[in-house]
This record gives C-alpha cells, structure tokens and sequence, in this order.
C-alpha cells in the first residue's frame, strides 16, 4: 500500500481539502486534458473517467464571485454542487437555503442538459435500458451475486449487516480485490476507496485474496486507497469530499467499514441521540447523492446491536435504527452458521427475499465447495441459482 495515497486522505489537509483549491484546480484541469493522468497518486487508471468540460461559471447564477466563494468553500466543481446539501451550502455561502437550493438546483440541471446525469423524467424501458447497463461488482461468492442479482451495483448503497465475525470486513477486502479486476471477469476496472472507521483494514488480506484467485496482487494493492478515519467529524469531513476523491482515485466503488461505529461511540448518551441522528442523516444524504451523481457503488458496514433481550426484540437489528435502514438502498444481513456463513436479503427495492449460504477462505468471500459451486467466481456471474436456505 502506497504511504502517498494514505497519506493523501489522512494526512495535513486543512479544510478537508486534500490539498489547495488552486492544486485540486489544477489536477481537475489536467485530468479534463488527459484522460488517464491521476493527481500525486500511485492509483493506476485504466478505467475511463468522465470528462467534465463544465466550468462551475457554466452554472445559472454563478458570477466570479459566488465561483470564488465556493472554490473557498471546496466546491470546484459542478459535481461538487450537484451533491451539496442546500443546509451545508448556504453556512459556506453565508446565504440563504433557498438561495443555495437554487444554486444546487441549477448544477443538476446543467449536468442533466450536458447528459451527465439522468433526465428528471425518462420512460421506464429506457430506465430498464440503463438499468441493464449498470455496471456490477462481483463479491467473491456468487452464491453471493446472486442474492444481490450480479453483484454489488453502482448508484446504491448497499448495507451489509451482522455481528462480529459474520464476514462484512471479508466482504469489503475481497470486493477491494474483485473491484479492479476487468468489467467482463466481474469487477469494474476501477479504483476502490476504502474508509476504515475501526481499524481492521489490513493489505496483507487483500494481497492473500488476489493472490489466492490469481489476481495480479501489486495491481489490486495499488487501486485502494484508504483513509483511516478517527472520529465522527473526521468521517463527515472525508464523506463532505468524497466527489473529489472518487475523482483524483478513479473510484467506482467505495467502501466505509463501521459507518456508524465512530457516531455511536461518540454520541453515548440519549441526551445526544437526536444530534447523532442529524449528523449521520446529513452525511448518509451526502452518500447517496454522491453515488447517484458519480455512478458509483457504495458499500457500507453496520454491527448488529447486541440486545439481551432477543427472545422479544429483533436479533437481526442494526445499529443506527431506521435511519441507517431507510438510507440504504440494499440491506443483507450476515450471520455465522458453523464454518459458513448466511447472507439474506432484508431489504430492497427489487430482489426477493431469500437468503444463500457462503464461507470465508483464503481468497476472501466464497462459495462453499460441496455444494457444487465453482470456487473462483470472480467474472462468473451466470452461474446456477445457488442453493437458498431458510433457517
Ligand atoms: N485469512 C482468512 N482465512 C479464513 N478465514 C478468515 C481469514 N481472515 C478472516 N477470516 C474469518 O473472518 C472472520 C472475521 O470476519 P470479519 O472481519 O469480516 O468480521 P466482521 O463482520 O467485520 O466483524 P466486526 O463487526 O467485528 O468488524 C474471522 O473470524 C474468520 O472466521
Ligand atoms: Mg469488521
């Protein structure tokens, strides 16, 4: 793992900004110049990234001066606009919310009349159209893929849920490791952003998973780029720029491990409850839109509550409660089940409820060998409907 990259994410950043407006200017600029050129990182980018000739003085409204405001503010893009809350906006603009709404609104529509973002109304066969073309991440397991009908999608938040050891850190190392691998082999040939709020990122697991499916190792390794993060205000601050890292690192996916751990450790007791709930909902908003906008999969972590009451609540809660529940487009709950693993889906706009069994080795998030499942599933996505249990 390249010091650099982390270094990029945790290191002196002043105002979150990975480093001057005018040097973010600069690599945005030259990025626009040349498709392939990365900013101070060792990420290697293959994948394409999306060109934006829009100036944010191609915005309705926006003068040199409100341009200057917002380039203070961290804003220098219209993707950057585009997924800014109209509360956070008008605290930078010192404006009114409606004023920042309205400048919110305008970068929307400009990327939208630019094509860059889908158009407020479209017909469902070209929704279903677009929706067939999304791009999707294998998990290592497709057992597991299949749950998720092909893998891990971009434009969505997917929550996995569980206890500890119940495999959601495997998930995300193998998912580092599947990520970069190319579109047709089950990855998306792309950059990964890994947040690790507790800790347990660990490269030597990723370079075991790679190198236990086949992978080129040094490659995967050199794709992730992670940010450690050691408190809730740190993690809101990294989630405030994530549009320019998913840019400076050619992201298509991110990862944040323990989304809430950090909010929930901080924010103890009731008293503090609804502060919590506020700033996790503005930073989940933030997620969200950001995935929309950059057409990106985002991939969050959440514990399971341990309750001493099960035999009447439900054992199967996340933390974070509805909040965390209703952010999320897909929730899988995972569970151990001897050796193995349970994965089922909770909660989703489309996918059934059913859940499927899969195991953790060497090469991360796996399908079980005896019940007949290929083992290296990466780029097999078509496989046979796995077995599903119902426990
Ligand atoms: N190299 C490995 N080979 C096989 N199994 C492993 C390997 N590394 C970890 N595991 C399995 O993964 C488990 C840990 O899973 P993981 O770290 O994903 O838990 P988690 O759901 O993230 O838990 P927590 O809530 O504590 O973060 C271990 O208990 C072990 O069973
Ligand atoms: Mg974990």
């Amino acid at each position: 793992m390249s010091d650099e990259v982390v270094a990029y994410m945790t290191g002196e950043r002043g105002k979150a900004a990975p480093a001057s407006v005018e040097d973010v200017e600069e690599a945005v600029r030259t990025k626009n110049d040349t498709t392939n050129t990365n900013m101070n990182t060792n990420i290697e980018s293959e994948a394409t990234v999306p060109i934006l000739d829009l100036e944010i003085q191609d915005i309705e409204g926006v003068g040199p001066t409100t341009a200057k405001k917002l380039k203070e503010a961290g804003i220098v893009s219209v993707m950057d606009l585009a997924v800014t809350s109209a509360e956070e906006l008008s605290v930078d603009l010192n404006s009114s919310k409606e004023s920042a709404a309205a400048f919110i609104i305008s970068a929307q529509k400009l990327l939208r009349d630019s094509n860059l973002i889908q158009k407020e109304f479209v017909t469902a066969d070209a929704a279903l159209e677009k929706r067939r073309s999304m791009l999707r991440c294998s998990t290592g397991s497709r057992a597991l893929d299949e749950l998720l009908l092909g893998g891990i999608e971009t434009q969505a938040l997917t929550e996995f849920y569980g206890e500890f050891g119940s495999g959601k850190s495997q998930i995300c190392h193998t998912l580092c490791a599947t990520a970069r691998q190319p579109i047709e082999s089950g990855g998306m040939d792309s950059g990964v952003i890994y947040i690790d709020t507790e800790g347990t990122f660990r490269p030597e697991r990723v370079e075991q998973i790679a190198r236990a499916r086949g992978l080129d190792h040094r490659h995967v390794l050199k794709s992730i780029a992670v940010c450690k993060v050691y408190n809730s205000s740190h993690l809101e601050l990294i989630v405030k720029d994530l549009g320019k890292y998913v840019n400076d690192f050619n992201a298509k996916l991110v990862i944040i491990d323990g989304i809430i751990s950090l909010h929930r450790a901080e924010f103890a007791g009731r008293g503090t409850l609804a502060d919590r709930q506020q700033r996790l909902n503005g930073m989940l908003h933030k997620i969200i839109r950001l995935a929309e906008i950059f057409n990106i999969a985002v991939v969050i972590t959440n514990q399971v509550l341990s309750s001493p009451d099960t035999f009447f609540g439900d054992p199967t809660k996340a933390a974070g409660g509805n909040l965390v529940a209703h952010s999320s487009t897909y929730r899988v709950y995972l569970r151990k089940s001897g050796e193995n693993r349970v994965a089922k889906m909770m909660d989703s706009p489309y996918h059934p409820y059913s859940d499927t069994r899969f195991t953790i080795n060497e090469k991360g998030a796996d399908d079980i060998e005896e019940e007949g499942i290929s083992k290296n599933s990466v780029g097999n996505k078509k496989g046979n409907k796995s077995t599903t249990t119902t426990d």
